[in-house]
């Protein structure tokens, strides 16, 4: 594989991909008869979220069994077909591992129920009485994260929803375990893994209540994680070259993600953070209303690219995943401006230092569904909070409204890959509606257009590997308090990449810092999102949701 800072990660959302047998639900073949699409495009490496045997109360990351594909998806034979063609034509398979909770229909855990002992030490079980759950901790999908079993006259840990128990990683069978299932996908050819909310799995030795908030500070980057994870990589992925690795890492802070990540403590390739991604959350609340704080947004992006640079860390970075609504009706925009706002997002996140995600879709500027009824939404987060807000008191209206744009389903609507019924995803009736706008936005489409946002994409991968700027460059902000301009220089070897981008759809007119001495390059236009980009001088007048990348070669 080629090094991971210059690759580009492509994650497909199994289920809603492509259904290649007409049951509604995306599967591994259709993933298959999609690699030319994706080899198209010029990715390098394919995540896959869970596909394994599970109860799906939450798509697939509750899992039942780690090994066995679940058979709504394929076989064992069609998951080694699709790792073979992967990389007959030049992509990895990246697996996602669920190792902070299981499925509660895990045999491990319904031994543990039936009593047994030592699979009671799998998981976190504190004896207590029914009235009085052992913390005030609460559950990210809301509720307490403890519930109680009658039986066992105990309550059990879960983070997630009731479905999905925590396991005990001080418990050294837990991990050996686990470290089984890491070597079986690697027997199997898979070259890289991305290890769900990883940085929640190391619990502290009591547990207390909450003064303030909802018993994170307790659990987040927990007492043990970087011992845990050392051993993680020794025993599994570390045994093999040119492995990456990334981990999901829930409310972190740089510190521990320098160490995550950085090649000398032998953890991960990378992380994600998500801390850029609450720029839209009213007090720290997901479920509220509330446009984004543009100068929050850069200085998080500018903290994390000094930050991890200054630690030799790397970042995973990214807008979209299954878990965020579409980027470009977030922090775009979805109608007038809908192709220069997606490219130009496309250009901020890809020329940054750290490795480009892609989510499914991203490179087509698929949009938020704005489904208008619950029974529309399948996701439980959602579901769970509707419900929490209708409790709260507010009105149906407001609810709808908060769910269409903070909802998870909206990046989990169907791949629209043509303007035929479905969006040409499925033949039967898909497991979520597809958004309505498929018509206008699909892969044919994209694909006949030379100026379409997926040649963009296509455009921005291929830059990454040709040019090491992109890749090796240092990151230092310019214009930081500009209102609307997102705007960077990467460095490397004398030579430097000035990277504009105007999040608004106005047409500030701004000056380049007098330290960037332009007489002392050769200067070019890299990439842009309007047909005919200015050349560079000191004071430039963005149009729209301009968005351009100059190369500045030092003249020697
Ligand atoms: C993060 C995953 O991305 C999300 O989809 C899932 O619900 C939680 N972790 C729990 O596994």
């Amino acid at each position: 594989m080629t090094d991971f800072k210059k690759s580009v990660v492509y994650q497909i959302y199994p289920k809603s991909f492509y259904d290649s047998n007409g049951d509604g639900l995306g599967d591994l073949k259709g993933v298959t008869e999609k690699l030319p699409y994706l080899q198209r495009l010029g990715v390098d490496v394919l995540w896959l979220t869970p596909f394994y045997v599970s109860p799906q109360r939450d798509n697939g990351y509750d899992v039942a069994d780690y090994c066995q594909i679940d058979p709504r998806f394929g076989s064992m034979e069609d998951f080694q077909g699709l790792v073979a063609k992967a990389k007959e034509m030049g992509m990895e398979v990246m697996l996602d591992m669920v190792f902070n909770h299981s499925s509660d229909a895990h045999p491990w855990f319904q031994k543990a129920l039936g009593g047994d002992p030592c699979y009671q030490d799998f998981y976190i079980f504190k004896k207590g009485s029914k009235e009085k759950p052992p913390t005030n901790w609460l559950s990210k999908f809301g509720g307490s994260a403890w519930a109680y079993v009658e039986a066992l006259g105990a309550y059990y840990l879960h983070l997630f929803d009731v479905s999905q128990p925590d396991l005990n990683w001080d418990n050294p069978r837990l991990r050996n375990a686990i470290y089984q299932v890491v070597n079986f996908w690697i027997d199997q050819g898979v070259r890289g893994f991305r290890l769900d909310v990883v940085n929640l799995i190391s619990k502290p030795q009591e547990f207390l209540d909450d003064p303030e908030e909802d018993g994170r500070r307790f659990y987040t980057d927990g007492p043990q994680i970087h011992t845990f994870l050392k051993e993680l990589n020794r025993e599994t992925f570390g045994k093999h070259p040119n492995m990456i690795t990334v981990g999901e890492m829930s409310s972190t802070t740089i510190d521990n993600c320098i160490k995550y990540s950085n090649p000398d403590e032998k953890e991960l390739s990378m992380v994600f953070n998500f801390h850029h991604l609450k720029v839209d959350y009213r007090d720290g609340d997901k479920w509220s209303l509330m446009d984004f704080d543009f100068l929050a947004l850069k200085n998080i992006l500018n903290d994390w690219q000094v930050g991890m640079e200054q630690g030799n860390g790397w970042n995973a970075v990214f807008w979209c995943n299954h878990d965020q609504p579409r980027v470009v009706s977030r922090f775009g925009n979805d109608r007038q401006y809908h192709r220069e706002s997606a490219k130009m997002l496309a250009t901020a996140i890809h020329l940054l230092r750290g490795t480009p995600y892609i989510y499914q879709g991203e490179e087509l500027g698929m949009t938020n569904p704005y489904f208008s009824r619950l029974e529309e939404y399948n996701d439980v987060e959602s579901i769970n909070h509707y419900h929490i807000l209708r409790k709260q008191g507010k009105g149906e209206k407001e609810v709808m409204e908060i769910l269409q744009r903070k909802s998870r389903d909206n990046s989990r609507t169907p791949m629209h890959w043509n303007d035929g019924p479905n969006g040409g995803f499925t033949e039967g009736i898909p497991w979520l509606a597809v958004a309505k706008n498929y018509r206008e936005i699909n892969a044919k489409k994209a694909l006949e257009d030379a100026d379409s946002v997926f040649y963009h994409y296509q455009k921005l991968i291929s830059l990454r590997r040709e040019l090491e700027i992109i890749a090796y460059g240092g990151y230092r902000p310019i214009l930081a308090n500009h209102p609307e301009i997102y705007a960077y220089i990467r460095a490397y070897q004398g030579n430097l990449l000035l990277v504009i981008n105007n999040f608004y759809d106005k047409a500030p007119r701004i000056s380049l810092p007098q330290a960037i001495k332009l007489n002392n390059y050769h200067t070019q236009v890299l990439i842009s999102n309007y047909p005919a980009s200015p050349d560079l001088q000191r004071k430039i007048t963005l149009r729209p949701y301009e968005s351009i990348a100059y190369y500045l070669e030092k003249k020697r």
